[in-house]
């Protein structure tokens, strides 16, 4: 068992200063395993972590929610920025590597003819929205899964207190978030079409917006996004992908370019910068040019380290077909887990595209048992959870101790199962499976 004081320390005194102890709900230590996470880093490299007390972890969670494709610490865009902070990060005049990304992904993208940059995901949701609403001066937006913090979004949960449930973590309350906006957003289930076609027709008149992202827990529906399409422009609705979370997993780009069906605006955050803050909205240049007929402007969207970050990871994704190596690397770990299920009786579930899949194990003791997985699997030196996000920096060996530690710690969880003695084990509350308020 690995001494984890400072942490957990530092996190008691964090709740006292922050609210919520931490800036992105994924990352509280109550999601993984709530009085034994080692919560903070020291430093990051590759998939290795230090935590505060000097503990190394290799990390088979989320890899920094999904933000680092590459790695931690990856050399080569580190050596990309390190360069621009030489030249200067920020100035009064623009950084030019803004030109060189957004050429960089209309190539990618060639449906695509403008872009615009900011610096995370859900505000670059909430320009696309912004947008979509300026070129077709409606209102309303229909949309399946999770698009960030902001009100646009939020705002669906103010009439139906569930209607985010299914989307995004259950429980979240929409406080703050003007009741005026009530009746403007709708979700929809992802492959029904049922469901879209219902509200396009409740709300044809005033439709601004449908959003998505083409693919998450599976590979993308060709014949579902033809659809949505087709019903994205018998309602003149604009076309949003986002791209947050599945780019630059199973290919260089946006996941949609795998079944050649293109939006009107796509979205990409997280692994675009590999960890380093830079976000984009592209899209064709009629819809886009609607951003000059609003007002959507940011001083720090200006700053230079982000737009050369990215072109320096989406350079390496591509030259290195990073690709390949995430969907290998997804691969084995789904099949360390169903193999060493197998062996043991236990009974999970595996979803997800390989580069970003999820386990789950099955019956009343689920939470249980899997805080009793993280708990066992991080003395062992693995930070893991729910999720495994890929990295281009698993390297097989890594793979090979993960298996071997996924073995003895499935046999353990079988035999604490049959033993009934699961919640004895484990030393400390469960993870949440939900959002919660903190004291
Ligand atoms: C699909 C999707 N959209 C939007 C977001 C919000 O992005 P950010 O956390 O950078 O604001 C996320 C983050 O998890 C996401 O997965």
């Amino acid at each position: 068992m690995k001494v984890l004081h400072k942490g957990m320390n530092a996190y008691k005194n964090a709740k006292k200063v922050i609210p919520g102890g931490t800036q992105l709900l994924s990352k509280r230590p109550e999601m993984f395993l709530p009085d034994g996470w080692p919560v903070y880093y020291e430093s990051a490299q590759g998939i290795e972590l230090t935590d505060l007390d000097g503990n190394a972890f290799r990390d088979f969670s989320i890899g920094g929610v999904g933000s680092t494709v590459l790695g931690y610490a990856d050399t080569d865009v580190d050596n990309a920025v390190k360069k621009i902070i030489k030249k200067g990060s920020m100035s009064t005049l623009n950084a030019p590597e803004e030109i060189e990304l957004a050429q960089k992904l209309i190539e990618i993208h060639p449906w695509s003819e403008m872009a615009r940059f900011c610096r995370s995901g859900g505000e670059a949701m909430a320009i696309a929205v912004r947008i979509a609403r300026a070129y077709t001066g409606k209102t309303k937006v229909a949309f399946c899964g999770y698009h960030g913090w902001h009100d646009w979004y939020l705002s669906a949960n103010i009439s139906k207190s569930e209607a985010l449930d299914g989307h995004l973590l259950p429980g979240l309350e929409p406080n703050g978030v003007p009741r005026q906006l009530e009746g403007l957003t709708y979700p929809f289930a992802y492959n029904d079409l049922d469901g879209l076609r219902k509200i396009v027709s409740e709300h044809k008149n005033d439709l601004a917006a449908i959003i998505l992202e083409p693919s998450r827990s599976e590979l993308p529906n060709k014949d579902f996004l033809n659809n949505v399409k087709d019903v994205a422009s018998s309602s003149s609705a604009v076309l949003i992908f986002d791209e947050i979370t599945s780019a630059f997993r199973i290919n260089t780009g946006g996941i949609h370019l795998t079944v050649d069906i293109y939006p009107d605006i796509a979205v990409f955050a997280k692994a675009l910068g590999n960890g380093y803050p830079i976000s984009a909205v592209i899209g064709k240049r009629e819809i886009m040019e609607a951003a000059q007929n609003s007002f959507i402007s940011s001083t720090m969207w200006t700053e230079r380290i982000g737009p050369a970050a990215a072109i320096a990871m989406i350079d390496k994704h591509k030259k290195q077909n990073i690709s390949q190596k995430l969907i290998s690397t997804g691969s084995s770990v789904k099949n360390i887990w169903k193999n060493a299920a197998e062996e043991n009786s236990l009974e999970i579930s595996i979803r997800g595209i390989d580069p970003l899949a999820t386990l789950s194990f099955s019956g009343k003791s689920a939470t249980a048992l899997m805080t009793l997985f993280t708990q066992e699997m991080l003395d062992r030196g693995f930070l893991t959870g729910k999720s495994f996000y890929a990295m281009g920096s698993h390297t097989e060996k890594d793979i090979c101790d993960y298996n071997l530690a996924c073995k003895e710690v499935f046999k353990e969880l079988a035999s604490a199962l049959h033993s009934n003695s699961i919640y004895k084990k484990i030393r400390g509350p469960l993870a949440h499976s939900g959002f919660k308020r903190l004291i």
